[in-house]
């Protein structure tokens, strides 16, 4: 139920108060991001990443953070958080870091499938030549870790009859555009928004909707060199809304996606590119 809270500065929009969040690959990024976005509009956030610090490696995130946690920053916006160290390649540890949060929360409404992302540079990752290993760790991150957070929080969610579950594709999986650099993770996302529109026809019956975000150029703290290095102005010049995209764009998109909006949305892929894709 949406709740409007008085507070003395400012009145709070509350959208998902009550609600119970997981996101997972929430220790930087994007995924703090929705962690913290989930949280402002009411929502109690797990937050699950198998290094609750990684946000570390990168000076443009580590200045950002205002606690030691993403979990600490959620405490301090007044909400409930955990902090569960997990790999989503590993299935009984997602299903442990699940019975957690049904355990000491009571329910689970919302799940972020964030964690994810690319290894090895354009040249190496070539359609034709790309290592297995590579590859392996790749589809593992992204398809395998997809897959798993699903089937893990589909149990209490069929239990209660209702959920959310988002996961995170990209453009990568749409369009090619790297001369064939990058294959493994192009394939994984566009696996997992198949996926996606499949979980939408098994749990649509259960009451749970299931739909696939798909970023563009997003600047993280790990991407914004990267981008530079890619061209900055060139890449640009494919993006009709001409900007790169922050965090905080894509947060909105899953917001509307975790709350009672999108009631009647299943199963859809939401491209989240400044107009990229359909450029
Ligand atoms: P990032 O690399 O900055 O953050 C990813 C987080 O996931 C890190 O905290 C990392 O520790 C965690 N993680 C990685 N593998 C994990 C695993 N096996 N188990 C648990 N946690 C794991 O990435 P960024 O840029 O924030 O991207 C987030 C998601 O959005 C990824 O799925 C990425 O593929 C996707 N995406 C990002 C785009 C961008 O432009 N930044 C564009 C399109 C999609």
């Amino acid at each position: 139920m949406t709740e409007i809270k008085e507070c003395s500065t400012m009145t709070e929009y509350l959208p998902l108060a009550g609600k119970v969040a997981l996101v997972t690959g929430a220790a930087r990024g994007i995924g703090r991001s929705y962690a913290l976005r989930l949280a402002e509009r009411g929502a109690d956030v797990a937050v699950l990443d198998f290094d609750l610090h990684s946000y570390k490696d990168f000076p443009l995130e580590a200045d950002a953070m205002r606690g030691d946690t993403v979990a600490e920053e959620i405490h301090g916006l007044g909400r409930r958080a955990l902090g569960v160290q997990v790999d989503v390649t590993d299935a009984e540890a997602l299903n442990t870091a699940v019975r957690q949060i049904v355990n000491e929360w009571g329910r689970l409404d919302i799940a972020i499938c964030n964690a994810g992302g690319g290894v090895g540079t354009l040249e190496e990752t070539r359609a034709s030549i790309v290592e297995e290993k590579v590859l392996d760790v790749v589809l593992g991150r992204n398809l395998t870790g997809t897959i798993l957070t699903c089937q893990a929080v589909s149990v209490p969610m069929k239990s209660q009859g209702s959920g959310k579950i988002v996961t995170v594709g990209s453009q990568a999986g749409n369009r090619i555009e790297t001369n064939g650099g990058y294959a493994h993770y192009g394939s994984a996302k566009a696996a997992i928004a198949k996926y996606t529109q499949y979980l939408a026809r098994d749990l649509g019956p259960f009451g749970i909707t299931a739909n696939c975000i798909a970023p563009g150029y997003i600047s993280t703290g790990r991407l914004a060199p990267m981008l530079s290095s890619m061209g900055g102005a060139k890449l640009l010049e494919g993006v009709p809304l001409g900007r790169f995209g922050t965090p905080d764009d894509c947060a909105g998109v899953v917001e509307f996606l975790a709350s009672r909006l999108s009631d009647y949305v299943t199963g859809a892929i939401i491209p989240v590119d400044g107009g990229l894709t359909y450029s």
